[in-house]
């Protein structure tokens, strides 16, 4: 049986292919090995960032390819077709990480009640929830529509819903008003849906052509578009969350902003072609620093106690989940020409912000 494989240059994302490979035969496959077709996957700005950020993060040892290239991953949907392990049957679906592909052998391990882990030697030495999968069969959380939910905004939510949580916890560093860049991006908004809810303003930065779009959301008090923000009040404190990772636009806050810039958070790229900058470069206010997830996570998690942060997190994720009907629209786009064209469209920056744009490999 074929497999098809979606990779790209390592040092120019512009270049990508399709190739074909031959699947494992089941009996070659390691014991407790599972096959698994990746039946649909979601497609992001925030995939971009693990192809661009790919050796750093070590993304790209995920899911070999051919020397010179990688394999992207995603978050999406599979089902296992074959399994060599007593606890899991062939028809399970599993929610988790996936490379652009149509198949995945998974070696697993840990398996409980509600997931198991990919323990093949080379996608250890990355953050454990990336080689975590959810055992979802018969979850209507995970079924059609909502499954594209969890697979577009689930990762992305989370990142919201911690840095919520974070800006919470520090009293928004002392601000009543936060900016946000990239304000028409997913993770953006999920945030400013949470800031929003508290009562702090919310005041987005985005391009001429999302003004509509932001301001459609209602989570944002003030929308402003990247060449007015000096236009911006500046004599109130205020708090930034940075999802552009444009040190131009950074540069241009705080130098309007000064001392009542009381917090820089560099969270995103989506402004690649610009220089995520240097944090270290001496700007007047808040010293501008790389937000780490895990850390918070991790402090959470010691003081909620177990199952606490997927409490919290969850009952934010039910209120989130009814906003995403009039917020999002999806679509499916199937087959190799429709994911490169997909691929192309998102690291170039053409996919309007209301899609969500949901993909696979298979015809
Ligand atoms: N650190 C973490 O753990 C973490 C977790 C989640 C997400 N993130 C980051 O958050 C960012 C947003 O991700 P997302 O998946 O939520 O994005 P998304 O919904 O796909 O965002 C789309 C928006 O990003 C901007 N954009 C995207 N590509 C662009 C391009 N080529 N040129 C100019 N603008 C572009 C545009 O917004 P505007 O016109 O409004 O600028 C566009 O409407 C990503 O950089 C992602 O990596 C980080």
């Amino acid at each position: 049986m074929q497999a098809t494989d979606f990779i790209v240059a390592r040092n120019d994302l512009q270049q990508c292919k399709v190739i074909q490979a031959q699947l494992p035969a089941v009996e070659t496959l390691p014991d407790e090995a599972l096959l698994v077709k990746v039946t649909r996957f979601a497609f992001t700005a925030n995939n971009i960032t693990y192809a661009v950020l790919g050796d750093r993060l070590k993304y790209w040892q995920l899911f070999p390819a051919p020397e010179g290239f990688g394999n992207v991953p995603v978050w999406g949907l599979g089902e296992v077709i074959a399994s060599k392990h007593p606890g899991i049957a062939a028809g399970e679906a599993l929610f988790g990480y996936f490379p652009m592909s149509t198949h995945l052998v998974i070696e697993a391990a840990d398996v409980s009640k509600r997931g198991l882990r990919d323990a093949a030697a080379h996608r250890q030495g990355v953050s454990p929830v990336y080689n975590a999968y959810t055992r979802v069969s018969g979850d209507p959380a995970f079924a059609g529509k909502q499954g594209d939910y969890q697979a577009l905004l689930r990762p992305l939510f989370a990142l919201s819903f911690v840095v919520d949580d974070f800006l919470g916890e520090n009293e928004f560093f002392g601000t009543k008003r936060v900016l946000l860049s990239s304000a028409s991006s997913k993770t953006a908004y999920g945030l400013a849906h949470l800031v929003h809810a508290r009562g702090i303003k919310t005041i987005g930065l985005t391009s001429a052509g999302n003004v509509a779009f932001v301001k459609s959301l209602g989570c944002y008090d003030e929308v402003v578009t990247y060449d007015q923000v000096n236009a911006l009040s500046a004599d109130q404190p205020v708090a930034y969350v940075d999802m552009a990772g444009s040190s131009p636009l950074r540069a241009t806050l705080h130098q309007h902003f000064g001392e009542q810039m009381r917090y820089s958070g560099i969270i995103g790229l989506t402004h690649r072609k610009s220089s995520p900058g240097d944090a270290a470069q001496p700007l007047p206010g808040a010293k501008p620093q790389f937000f780490f997830a895990p850390d918070q996570i991790r402090k959470r998690a010691r003081e909620w106690g177990p199952g606490g942060f997927d409490a919290r997190f969850g009952a934010a994720w039910a209120g989130f989940v009814p906003k995403l009907d009039q917020w999002m629209k999806v679509s499916e786009h199937r087959g190799p020409a429709a994911v490169q064209r997909a691929y192309l469209d998102t690291l170039n920056g053409r996919v309007p912000p209301d899609q969500g744009l949901m993909l696979s490999l298979s015809e």
